[in-house]
């Protein structure tokens, strides 16, 4: 009955030494004659006169703000990178068409996956994976029992389940499945799957080697795992001009796992007979353009003018006698086994 709401607290006479807990507690009146006042009304008219005295006596202002600053991780970054948006993601994505290498990375990512048996991919954003060209054709996934695509970001997920290359796949592959889980806490059964993919999802992880020891624990005995990972100077061209106008790599600095440590802290986890293989080649972007793009879908907002043009002065000094811009990646997927 006599709650006082922040919101009438916020704007007090501190003349008034009238301390915001005693308010809050008892609406003790000003005066007696205020008190004998309040106590001629029932309770319900007390609240309403003790809201009266607090706009009467307000002469000076305070406004009291609270703000919490979340402390940045692996994991808080993410979160703010891909809760609401898939679209982030989908820029980066556009990089994969300036590869050097005939085969695309999904490709490639796609050769160390047995096409029989119950898939489960975690993090698996917006289904790049399962898309053309990494699967030609629905018809290319004969003997997969089921394929279950799962991702934390409810914007994942609603990219995955309007996803026309998944929808396709279903004519061939009823039991497709699409779950919004966490890498750490997934909600399956021990033991369920043939195969666990995680590509270039573990570095938004805070502690990888749960989720590690949580894919194990989802694999048959024997079942397979594939994780791809990048090195530390994956890209290291781009993020040099990022670092020049605020857009370096931040995951670079939070990750826990990356590609020169993660055999240690796969087999830490338990599995066995790991071994890794580097993607070949490098992006070559043709001109300013896919830089921009890139570096953009890092930050929260998007890049203001004067950055933009220090980005296209210094790509500019740097672009072969093609017109490309030479960027060095470091992608390497590792495939272990569940004893
Ligand atoms: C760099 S993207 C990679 C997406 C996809 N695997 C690919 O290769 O295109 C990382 C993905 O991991 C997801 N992710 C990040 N942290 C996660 C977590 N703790 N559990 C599940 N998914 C997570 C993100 O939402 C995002 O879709």
């Amino acid at each position: 009955m006599f709650t006082v709401t922040t919101t009438h607290v916020q704007h007090l006479d501190l003349s008034s030494r009238i301390s915001t807990s005693s308010l809050i507690r008892s609406p003790r009146p000003l005066t007696q004659k205020r008190e004998s006042a309040v106590k001629q009304f029932p309770p319900q008219h007390f609240s309403i006169t003790t809201l009266n005295i607090i706009a009467t006596i307000t002469t000076t202002k305070m406004t009291i703000t609270t703000t919490t600053i979340p402390t940045l991780t692996a994991h808080t970054h993410a979160k703010s990178q891909y809760t609401t948006t898939s679209s982030r993601l989908a820029a980066r994505l556009s990089i994969h068409n300036y590869n050097t290498h005939p085969q695309s990375w999904f490709q490639f990512a796609q050769t160390f996956i047995p096409k029989s048996g119950s898939i489960l991919e975690v993090g698996a954003g917006t289904g790049a994976l399962w898309s053309p060209p990494a699967i030609p054709s629905p018809s290319q996934l004969p003997s997969v029992t089921s394929l279950t695509l799962t991702d934390f970001s409810p914007a994942m997920v609603a990219t995955l389940n309007s996803n026309p290359d998944i929808a396709a796949l279903k004519s061939i592959l009823p039991n497709i499945k699409i779950q919004q889980c966490d890498a750490t806490s997934l909600p399956f059964p021990d033991s369920e799957f043939d195969t666990v993919v995680a590509n270039h999802m573990l570095y938004h992880v805070d502690n990888p080697i749960a989720a590690l020891q949580e894919f194990k624990r989802v694999l048959k005995n024997g079942g397979r795992l594939v994780v791809a990972l990048n090195g530390l100077d994956h890209l290291k061209e781009l993020f040099e001009i990022g670092g020049m106008v605020e857009r370096g790599s931040t995951i670079a600095g939070l990750a826990k796992i990356t590609a020169e440590n993660a055999l240690e802290q796969i087999e830490g986890a338990g599995f066995e007979g790991v071994e890794r293989e580097r993607f070949p080649g490098e992006f070559r972007l043709p001109g300013v353009e896919p830089v921009l793009e890139y570096l953009n879908s890092v930050g929260e907002t998007d890049m203001e003018e004067g950055k933009r043009e220090t980005v296209k002065r210094v790509v500019g000094e740097r672009l072969d006698e093609g017109g490309g811009f030479r960027v060095e990646k470091n992608m390497v997927v590792f495939v272990g086994r569940k004893p």
